[in-house]
């Protein structure tokens, strides 16, 4: 069904934006964790994004994208009033979610900073005391610290270069705040895949419940495909269906990141292609 964009931000001219969508049905049902597939063109491919935020009263959804090829290219075409061809979700399973006792500690790197938004308002709705490490490389890459801030009583930053906050990665951060605290509940990670399989062999000797956000490749986003396979704990899983979260102790970066990159060649021809006229060959 098509679903019109209500809003439209730039988070970083040309590299980040943000779309608030009209879609009542997917917004009154939405969890922290979901995500939905979209497709720009009948004949384009489906893309998963996160479900940044919701708005259930007024029936919109809020998506925060980087554009990293041929789709999100063309997606960052779309302005406000347009419309999105079809949208499908929410998918996944939502957050767990719960009252702990101790501390939960979202970390977030680049586009991930916003996709963890959802899911530190989800903990902070429920009572927890939300830790937010976010790092980027640097203070203009930086997303979404003010919308953070409203459910996140501590933030520690990091960015590579030393622009903003702490210089170096998240992960240094996290382990100091880990060495002081021994009652921090849980660490929950999304990012690029490097950063979640860091964040993962940091935790691993505190012991902590580690969660990460796999963006394994999807195409039906239902577990009927198969394309969205990761191996968990020595077991195949569909991301789409049993995740997209996981313990991040059980799970096979390694192979993620070589699947991740399957279709490297054909995904370059495309946007070389796209970036020529900015109109997908399918609507010649
Ligand atoms: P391409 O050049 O086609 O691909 C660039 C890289 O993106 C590929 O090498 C591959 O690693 C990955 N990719 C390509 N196609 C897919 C696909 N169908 N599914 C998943 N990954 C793919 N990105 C965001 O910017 N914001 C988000 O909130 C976000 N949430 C995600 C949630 C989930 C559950 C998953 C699985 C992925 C999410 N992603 C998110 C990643 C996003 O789907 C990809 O960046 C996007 O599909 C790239 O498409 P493209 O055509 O622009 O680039
Ligand atoms: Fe097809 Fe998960 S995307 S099974
Ligand atoms: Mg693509």
């Amino acid at each position: 069904m098509p679903s019109r964009i209500v809003k439209k931000r730039s988070l970083i001219p040309g590299q980040t934006s943000e779309l608030v969508i009209d879609a009542p049905h997917i917004a009154a049902k939405a969890q922290p964790g979901n995500f939905i597939i979209l497709r720009v063109c009948p004949e384009g491919e489906r893309i998963p994004l996160t479900i940044a935020d919701t708005d259930k009263q007024a029936g919109t959804i809020t998506i925060v994208f980087l554009v990293l090829g041929k789709t999100t290219a063309h997606l960052n075409t779309l302005n406000e009033g347009d419309e999105i061809l079809d949208l499908c979700g929410p998918l996944g399973k939502p957050t767990a979610i719960h009252k702990v006792s101790g501390p939960v500690i979202c970390v977030g790197g680049g586009t991930g900073i916003a996709a963890m938004h959802h899911i530190a308002k989800g903990h902070h709705q429920a009572g927890n005391h939300v830790v937010a490490v976010i790092g980027a490389r640097t203070k203009d890459l930086l997303l979404f610290e003010d919308e953070l801030r409203r459910f996140c009583p501590e933030m520690l930053i990091t960015t590579n270069d030393g622009s903003y906050g702490r210089q170096g990665m998240v992960t240094e951060v996290l382990v100091e705040r880990l060495e002081s605290d021994k009652t921090v509940a849980e660490v929950i990670a999304i990012g690029p895949v490097p950063m979640m399989a860091a964040v993962a062999k940091a935790t691993k000797p505190f012991g902590v419940k580690t969660t990460v956000s796999l963006n394994s490749i999807m195409v039906d986003g239902i577990g009927m495909c198969g394309a969205c396979r990761v191996s968990v704990g020595g077991k195949t899983k569909f991301t789409c269906v049993d995740g997209p979260e996981f313990d991040g102790q059980q799970v096979d970066f390694a192979e993620l990141t070589q699947r991740l990159s399957s279709f490297k060649e054909q995904e370059r021809i495309s946007y070389e292609e796209f970036k020529k006229s900015h109109v997908c060959n399918c609507t010649r």
